[in-house]
């Protein structure tokens, strides 16, 4: 952290008096270039998060009206049958879509509250789930009844998101995707695990994954995503924000696992 390394003086004698002492200044703009960086990142989550919902229910609008036409231009019923299940399966995903956009506008607490991780987990697997299927991903999920734990929903939205795509950038040729969410109740903690069958990370640079602006992306990909380096790093400081802990495991050619632990709520009458 930046404000670590920057020492403040023991005495501030020397300063003319009514002008600020020159650290105390530079600590203040670095707290407010923090905070701008806080809100860019925001930004740009919640941007590739309309992107990605927009973009599937374009999709699913695509259907319906392909089936439709279909049904108009065909009197047999047969054909009609079929589009209308097709329209009827096609308008509940609508359904789904606009669920989890009302339940991310729900979500909006900045502080961390009782939360039920499955809906969360469930709705953006839903969200990706288009995504997931043009790159041949299987999607194999566990997601266990457990506590609640201390969370903002949005914000383990966010970190869920980033994991989930750079889960999939890691697979270009397909594979399989484990997400999965357990209670470790010795510990109090909830784990939420990302798992990929995908490149792996080298050894050497494990260390920087977390750092802001490591990446060995060239860029967006074809869906724009990735690319900045600020996924992981927005993802620690969301994460130990909460008082949990982001872990990372990987061996080149398998795969990676990313686990986050985040606190269990208290009972209902403590918080
Ligand atoms: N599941 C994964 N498998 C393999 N490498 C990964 C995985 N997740 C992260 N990495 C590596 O860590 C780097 C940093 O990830 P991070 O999410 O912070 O940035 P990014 O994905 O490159 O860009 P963006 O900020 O746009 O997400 C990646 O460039 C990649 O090299
Ligand atoms: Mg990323």
């Amino acid at each position: 952290m930046l404000n670590d390394t920057l020492a403040r003086p023991d005495s501030t004698e020397d300063m003319p008096v009514g002008h600020p002492d020159p650290l105390t200044e530079l600590h203040e703009q670095m707290s407010d270039l923090r905070r701008e960086l806080n809100r860019c990142r925001r930004m740009a989550a919640l941007g590739e998060l309309v992107g990605t919902t927009t973009h599937e229910f374009n999709n699913v609008l695509t259907t319906i009206i392909n089936f439709a036409k279909m049904g108009l231009r065909n009197s047999d019923n047969a054909t009609r049958e079929k589009a209308f299940q097709k329209i009827l399966t096609a308008g509940q995903r609508a359904a789904q879509i606009t669920n989890a956009v009302l339940g991310m506008a729900r979500n909006r607490s900045s502080d961390p509250e009782p939360t039920d991780l499955r809906p969360i987990v469930s709705e953006t697997l839903m969200l990706l789930e288009r995504e997931m299927k043009n790159y041949r991903i299987e999607v194999i999920t566990e997601l266990c009844e457990g506590p609640r734990a201390m969370a903002c929903g949005n914000q383990i939205q966010q970190v869920l998101m980033n994991l989930l795509v750079n889960a999939r950038q890691a697979m270009p040729n397909g594979g399989t995707l484990w997400v999965r969410l357990q209670h470790d109740d010795v510990a109090g903690l909830v784990d939420l695990t990302v798992r990929d069958s995908g490149t792996g990370i080298p050894a050497e640079q494990l260390p920087s994954i977390f750092e802001p602006y490591f990446s060995t992306k060239r860029g967006p990909d074809e869906s724009g995503k990735g690319g900045t380096g600020l996924g992981l790093s927005a993802c620690k400081e969301i994460i130990e924000s909460h008082r949990g802990k982001i872990r990372v495991q990987s061996t080149v050619g398998k795969g990676t696992a990313f686990t986050i632990r985040l606190p269990v709520a208290p009972p209902l009458g403590e918080t």
